[in-house]
């Protein structure tokens, strides 16, 4: 069955022609054109958290495909609370072609994937965002031409979005440097699999101005992810000195894109100069979480 939870399994040949081939779809669908490759199939999206990009771009992108999405808020099916996850899965995969799901703990994503039917794609854990990598290796396609060798610079905390950038980069040949304060790096384990399975160019670099360096991407996202919204205020404290500002980009090469995930906290992990700034890339970078997904989508499904 074709999951989607992390990008560990794929390999970089795999991961280029995903974005050649959504590439070619978003060149298409500028001309108007939509094939409905996907006519008949239904998606369905559980989310126990909020979303706007992952949840638009995947029902947008399957309307295009010529397909349906059926969205289910993680309250109302009670993952886990209401009735069982193994239960959960075994009954949706019997309506619906492909599941997206949004959770916390990252063993949720593989047990669900476990007991369904159909494909499972991750659409944010705890511990990994895939969806967000193939997007933002599509758009860094888009504005360099090559990935490899290129260099993306992550400026705050080791999370979701960073590990997944790691090993997206690790496998298509860019070189990835990770600038957090102590105790929000990456976690040892992490390291480990990494060493031992990715083999990539990965770096850890305290000072964000040496980090920048060299860098074709300076990338940020929040602070406190969600889930931990407690610790915001104590997280702010270690954070502020790895700010995306003016003063930081300073540092960068003048060609160099910022990228941010999204949702953006204007005036904590980066100003608003910046964001809305000449070197931000961010909106186009949010578009293309669809024309990712659309081939995820037509992957997942073997269309
Ligand atoms: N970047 C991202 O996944 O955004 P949402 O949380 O709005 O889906
Ligand atoms: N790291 C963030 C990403 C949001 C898209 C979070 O998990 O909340």
């Amino acid at each position: 069955m074709r999951h989607f939870l992390d990008l560990l399994d794929w390999d970089g040949d795999q991961i280029l022609k995903l974005l050649k081939a959504a590439a070619r779809m978003k060149k298409g669908l500028l001309k108007g054109k939509h094939k409905p490759r996907l006519a008949g199939k239904v998606l369905g999206l559980i989310f126990e958290k909020p979303s706007l990009r992952t949840r638009v771009s995947f029902q947008a992108g399957m309307a295009q495909l010529g397909g349906e999405a059926i969205f289910l808020n993680g309250t109302d099916v009670g993952l886990g609370k209401r009735e069982s996850l193994p239960d959960i899965a075994r009954t949706v995969s019997e309506y619906v072609d492909a599941i997206v799901l949004r959770t916390f703990q990252h063993d949720n994503v593989v047990e669900f994937a476990r007991w369904s039917y159909k494909p499972v794609i991750n659409g944010l854990s705890d511990y990994h965002h895939p969806c967000q990598a193939l997007g933002d290796l599509l758009t860094m396609r888009e504005y360099f031409g090559n990935l490899e060798g290129r260099t993306l610079a992550f400026i705050g905390d080791g999370n979701n979005v960073a590990r997944s950038l790691a090993i997206a980069c690790g496998k298509v040949g860019a070189r990835f440097v990770l600038s957090a304060p102590a105790g929000y790096r990456f976690d040892q384990p992490f390291l480990e699999m990494y060493q031992t399975h990715i083999r990539g160019q990965l770096e850890e670099i305290d000072d964000p101005v040496k980090a920048v360096t060299g860098a074709d991407v300076i990338y940020t996202d929040v602070w406190a992810s969600m889930g931990q919204e407690a610790e915001a205020k104590e997280r702010s404290k270690h954070f502020l000195p790895y700010q995306v500002n003016a003063e930081l980009m300073k540092a960068a090469p003048e060609h160099a894109k910022v990228m941010h995930c999204l949702p953006a906290h204007r005036g904590e992990e980066i100003t608003d100069e910046v964001m809305d700034g000449p070197q931000s890339i961010a909106f186009p970078q949010a578009g293309n979480r669809m024309h990712a997904q659309k081939a995820l989508l037509l992957w997942a499904m073997d269309a």
